[in-house]
């Protein structure tokens, strides 16, 4: 558990259109439907997918009948003054208040990164207790995170993201003991076996073994995650036709199976509040 009381999932990769955004809200909306109480950050203050993505479920909410979960929400802006130094400082204090300001009234921080380096996502990185990385099904974006030999596929030298969560998680041993969980994710894997596909789960799995991390099962290409995004829904949510336009699929379904499997793989720790219910219960027994 974080040095916050709440859990904090970090979902980051400098390469663009990795499927951060996405990710995180389906994260954030299964631990709501499972019960528990989260916290959502969007600290891509250039885009704001998560923030719009979030406005947007809140107006299918106000419209519907229906009981949808909503996650707390906060929306980091990036601090624009005219010394780097002062952002950064200004970014940290407004970073951790916003943490400290939630730390115990959720039970799950998800926290969406952007695709680029920069202060607030190396804060994100820094306070995480778990990282997300979504990589695209291609070797493309594995170069994102190691520099493959072309022959041998070997991972040969990690790149500048992979080096800067080396940093936090080294940090993070030195100063608590314990180190953050990182996990990589592939995203959009397509649904016709490819040599590409078995190319790309080999060298994720090398990739994993040189920087120490973890590889969790993907997620497929689906054409449903399209039509979520203006109605700010997730494959967890009352799929009814008249949201969606169109009847749930199977789709929906192993979607569904694809995230629980996903969340499993995280072996996140159960919430503390739920650890003392069950102790209460054990001991009135
Ligand atoms: N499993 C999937 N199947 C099909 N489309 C997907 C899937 N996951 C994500 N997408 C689509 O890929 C695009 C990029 O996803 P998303 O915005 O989540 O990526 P991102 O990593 O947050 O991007 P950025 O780096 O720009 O913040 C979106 O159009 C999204 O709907
Ligand atoms: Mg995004």
């Amino acid at each position: 558990m974080s040095q916050t009381g709440a859990h904090i999932i970090a979902v980051g990769n400098e390469k663009g259109g990795s499927g951060k955004s996405t990710t995180a809200l389906h994260l954030a909306v299964y631990l709501l439907h499972q019960g528990h109480r989260v916290a959502t950050m969007d600290v891509d203050s250039r885009q704001q997918t998560l923030t719009r993505y979030l406005r947007n479920r809140r107006t299918t909410i106000e419209a519907s009948t229906r009981q949808i979960p909503m996650p707390k929400h906060v929306h980091m802006p990036t601090a624009w003054g005219d010394s780097i130094r002062e952002n950064q400082v200004v970014e940290r204090d407004m970073f951790t208040k916003a943490i400290a300001g939630l730390r115990d009234e959720v039970d799950y921080f998800v926290i969406d990164t952007p695709g680029f380096d920069g202060n607030l996502a190396r804060l994100a990185h820094g306070f995480a207790d778990t990282i997300v990385t979504p990589v695209n099904d291609s070797m493309i974006d594995l170069d994102v995170l190691a520099r493959v030999d072309p022959v041998t596929g070997e991972p040969i030298e990690t790149s500048p993201y992979s080096r800067n969560v080396q940093k936090a998680r080294a940090e993070r041993l030195a100063a608590t003991g314990a180190g953050i969980d990182w996990v990589l994710v592939r995203n959009r894997i397509s649904n016709l076996g490819s040599r590409n596909a078995s190319q790309v789960q080999t060298t994720i799995e090398r990739v994993a073994a040189k920087l120490g991390c973890r590889v969790a099962d993907g997620i497929a290409e689906r054409v449903i995650f399209r039509s979520l995004f203006p109605i700010g829904m997730t494959v967890f949510d009352p799929l009814e036709a008249d949201l969606l336009g169109g009847a749930p699929s199977m789709s929906h379904v192993n979607a569904r199976q694809e995230y629980r499997s996903l969340v499993a793989a995280l072996r996140l720790p159960a919430p503390a509040r739920h650890d003392s219910q069950a102790e209460m219960v054990r001991r009135s027994a």
